[in-house]
């Protein structure tokens, strides 16, 4: 009984989410054609992955001409630790001296190697090539570490982050991630970010960002996808690459260690 009673108010939920994807706000709304993509049962996250980030991985650029295929494609296929190296960001990096995320990882290699500016982390291409790389590494388990002291340290801050009370609604994530868990907000489950909290069944959140956005009509981050909910809880948006979005991606990430990559994901 109360099982049937959830499974029908969560498709009440879905077809309500659905009304609003498809309505025709300007620049909200799925265009037409990535509607026609979703009928067909073709996620259009994964024709961004492979035209547009697989396109700029096989373009060579700089004065040496170099693509990122130049240097990760062996006999035909991505090395394969370019290929998984989804599954393990962020993570410490020789190169920056630091923890960093796959996104920052693609930027050293565009200046150290391809000897060219880096796509900034707001941009289409830089997002396309982390897309790309999350579209391989499908099917890997994230596996971010946590127990090295710099990863333990980013853990902690990341987890801090979380429960900090920010901006005139003095929310933190910890509230509707967790307290209010298990609760509706604007018709959608506020969900536990990674198996379970308090027994309530969560969400493996970093398995399926980057994700194709309906409402948004493009693909998004899992830092992006935190900055929208910065924005609806009426915070100032943390910035991108910034050591708290770096940390509160790691500590999120973490929680989903063991899931497979399914990106990338479809969302509302
Ligand atoms: C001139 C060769 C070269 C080019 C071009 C190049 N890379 Fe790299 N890349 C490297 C080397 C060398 C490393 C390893 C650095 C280390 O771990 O010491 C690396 C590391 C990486 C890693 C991290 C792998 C891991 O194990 O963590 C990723 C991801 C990656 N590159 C993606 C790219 C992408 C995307 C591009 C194109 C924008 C690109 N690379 C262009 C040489 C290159
Ligand atoms: C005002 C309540 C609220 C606050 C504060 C909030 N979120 Fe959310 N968050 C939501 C709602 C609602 C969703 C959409 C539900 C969904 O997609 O499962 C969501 C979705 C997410 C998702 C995607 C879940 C998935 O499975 O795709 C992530 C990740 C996330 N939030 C992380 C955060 C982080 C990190 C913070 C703090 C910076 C935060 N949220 C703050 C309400 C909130």
């Amino acid at each position: 009984m109360k099982k049937s009673v959830i499974l029908g108010a969560l498709l009440v939920g879905s077809a309500l989410l659905f009304n609003q994807a498809i309505s025709k706000e300007p620049g909200e709304a799925i265009s037409e054609e990535d509607w026609a993509l979703y009928q067909e049962g073709i996620n259009p996250g994964e024709v961004f992955a492979e035209e547009e980030g697989g396109g700029l991985f096989e373009k060579p650029m700089g004065p040496k001409n170099l693509s990122c295929a130049s240097c990760h494609v062996k006999d035909g296929e991505v090395e394969e630790r370019v290929a998984t190296a989804a599954a393990y960001y962020p993570k410490f990096d020789k190169d920056a001296g630091m923890i960093i995320n796959l996104e920052q990882r693609i930027q050293i290699c565009q200046s150290k190697y391809q000897e060219v500016k880096p796509f900034s982390l707001k941009s289409k291409e830089n997002t396309a090539l982390t897309t790309y790389l999350y579209y391989l590494a499908q099917g890997t388990k994230i596996n971010v570490d946590t127990t090295s002291p710099v990863a333990k340290e980013y853990y902690d801050y990341g987890r801090y982050v979380f429960t900090l009370k920010r901006g005139k609604r003095n929310l933190s994530c910890q509230v509707c991630h967790e307290f209010a868990a298990g609760k509706v907000l604007r018709m959608q489950w506020l969900k536990p970010l990674g198996f379970e909290y308090n027994g309530i069944k969560g969400t493996t959140a970093a398995d399926h960002w980057p994700a194709f956005r309906m409402t948004k009509n493009k693909v998004q981050t899992l830092q992006q996808r935190f900055q929208g909910c910065q924005k609806q809880a009426g915070q100032k948006k943390l910035p991108l690459g910034s050591k708290e979005m770096v940390a509160l991606e790691l500590y999120v990430k973490s929680l989903s260690n063991g899931a497979e990559l399914k990106t990338p994901g479809l969302r509302r």
